[in-house]
Parts: structure tokens; C-alpha cells; sequence
């Protein structure tokens, strides 16, 4: 049985102390209302709010994610954070590969599977974003976009170091759009990436390694969405800036 995940992205929203509120405003809902059973909880702040998001958690059930880390353990990369400085502060997952790191920040997938090796090394849990854009969706080549990506962005990656890594489907033209994926063409991609990872490191890896969907979440659709076989959880975007909305979704993953 995969538990399932549910990871709030805040991208570049909420200054220090509306993410000190936010955080606690779900901190306080999980306490009253969360069930063990129900899906593991990831908040991904701005990297401004890392450092007081994980100390606000500590002892709950939820968990701080960062929304990118630089391959390098340290040196001169200005603006950027390493791994090991986000386990020094507590912070236990990253997204990465993030369509909009793709599309602003030119990241490649080649980066990616740097980036995966060192957040790994880490014990830090690579949330590894794929997907493909609309127009590659309309010409049929999304199953081979996604392969590619998982091919370079695992390149490299361990069997062993697959049991850190969550891979996340976020098709580009879902993403901030309110068109969701219907649930079949989701579960249709997701089993797709399953063989994938069977192909590159066998069953049992591919049995346990949770495949999230993201783009255009809510309440409304999540729980259709999670009760397709290959889809274990989600990345949550902008309803995951509401503590009540991401809540409902977690509710949704049992
Ligand atoms: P959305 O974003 O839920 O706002 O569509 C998802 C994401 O980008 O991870």
C-alpha cells in the first residue's frame, strides 16, 4: 500500500508573516482534524520561510519542502541554496523541475537529475516534476516528452536513492488554468510513467514509488482524481494557499 502525499506549492506567494499565519492556520486544523491514515502533508513556503515554517511544525504532522535547491553542496552560485543547508534547517522535501523553473529558469532535466542526486544525499525527498505543454498534448507527444524527462532526470539515480524520490504529473496546460487533467487521461499518464520506472529499476520499486498529479487541484476534483489506481496524492498550487481548501484535499487522499 503506497500512503499517499498531498504538497502544497505556495510558488512566490505570502511575505514571512502571512506564511507564519498560514502555516499556522494548517498546523491547527491537522491537529484537530487530521487521522494518521490520511495522506502524508507537505508545505513548500518561499525559501524566505523555510527556516520559521520548519520550526512552527516540529512535532506535527506536517512537513516543510522546498520549491528548488542548487546541485552544488556550496560555492559561488549567487542566489542560490543547497541541499544540506535545507536539512540544517529541518526542511525534508524538494520540488524539483517545476515546470516553471523549466520555463523561466531554463532548467533542463539533465539539471534535474543533479539536483535529485544531491537533495538525496541529503535524505532530503525529491518531488521531480514532469509534464508536457498543450501543444505538445495536441501532437500526440506527450508520452514520449515524459519519458524523456524521466530518462535524463533519473539519470544517474540509484535504485536505493529511487525510495527518495516522488515523481509528480503536472501537464504545463493544467497548471494555473483551472482545466484539470479528467481523471482517466491523468491515470492513463501516471500508469504510463509507472512502467517507466518498472523498466528502469523493476516492480518493486515501481509498486511503491508514489506518483503525484498537480495542475488546477481543488476540493471539488481531488477526490476522483486520488481514487484512480496509479495516482497517489498531488501537488497543490493555488488552492493549498487556503488552509480549509488544502485541508479538504489532504481529506480526499485516504
Ligand atoms: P495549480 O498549480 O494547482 O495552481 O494549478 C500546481 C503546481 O504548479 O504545482
Amino acid at each position: 500500500m503506497r500512503r499517499k502525499l498531498v504538497a502544497g506549492n505556495w510558488k512566490m506567494h505570502k511575505n514571512l508573516t502571512e506564511s507564519q499565519a498560514l502555516i499556522t492556520e494548517i498546523r491547527g486544523i491537522v491537529r484537530d482534524e487530521f487521522r494518521k491514515s490520511q495522506a502524508e502533508i507537505v508545505v513548500c513556503p518561499t525559501a524566505l520561510a523555510l527556516a520559521s515554517a520548519a520550526k512552527l511544525v516540529e512535532g506535527t504532522d506536517v512537513q516543510i519542502g522546498a520549491q528548488n535547491i542548487h546541485e552544488a553542496i556550496e560555492g559561488a552560485f549567487t542566489g542560490e541554496w543547497s541541499a544540506q543547508m535545507l536539512s540544517s534547517i529541518s526542511v525534508t522535501h524538494a520540488i524539483i523541475g517545476h515546470s516553471e523553473r523549466r520555463q523561466y529558469f531554463n532548467e533542463t532535466s539533465k539539471q534535474c537529475s543533479l539536483k535529485i542526486k544531491s537533495a538525496v544525499s541529503e535524505g532530503i525527498t525529491s518531488l521531480y516534476c514532469v509534464g508536457e505543454t498543450l501543444e505538445e498534448r495536441e501532437s500526440e507527444k506527450h508520452f514520449e516528452v515524459i519519458e524523456d524527462q524521466l530518462n535524463e532526470g533519473l539519470e544517474g539515480i540509484t535504485a536505493d536513492e529511487m525510495s527518495n524520490v516522488v515523481i509528480a504529473y503536472e501537464p504545463v496546460w493544467a497548471i494555473g488554468t483551472g482545466k484539470t487533467a479528467s481523471s482517466d487521461q491523468a491515470q492513463e499518464v501516471h500508469a504510463f510513467i509507472r512502467a517507466q520506472v518498472e523498466k528502469k529499476y523493476g516492480k518493486a520499486i515501481s509498486d511503491t514509488i508514489r506518483i503525484l498529479y498537480g495542475g488546477s487541484v481543488k476540493p471539488g476534483n481531488a477526490g476522483e482524481l486520488f481514487s484512480q489506481a496509479d495516482i497517489d496524492g498531488g501537488l497543490i498550487g493555488g488552492a493549498s494557499l487556503k488552509a480549509r481548501d488544502f485541508f479538504e484535499i489532504i481529506q480526499a487522499a485516504v
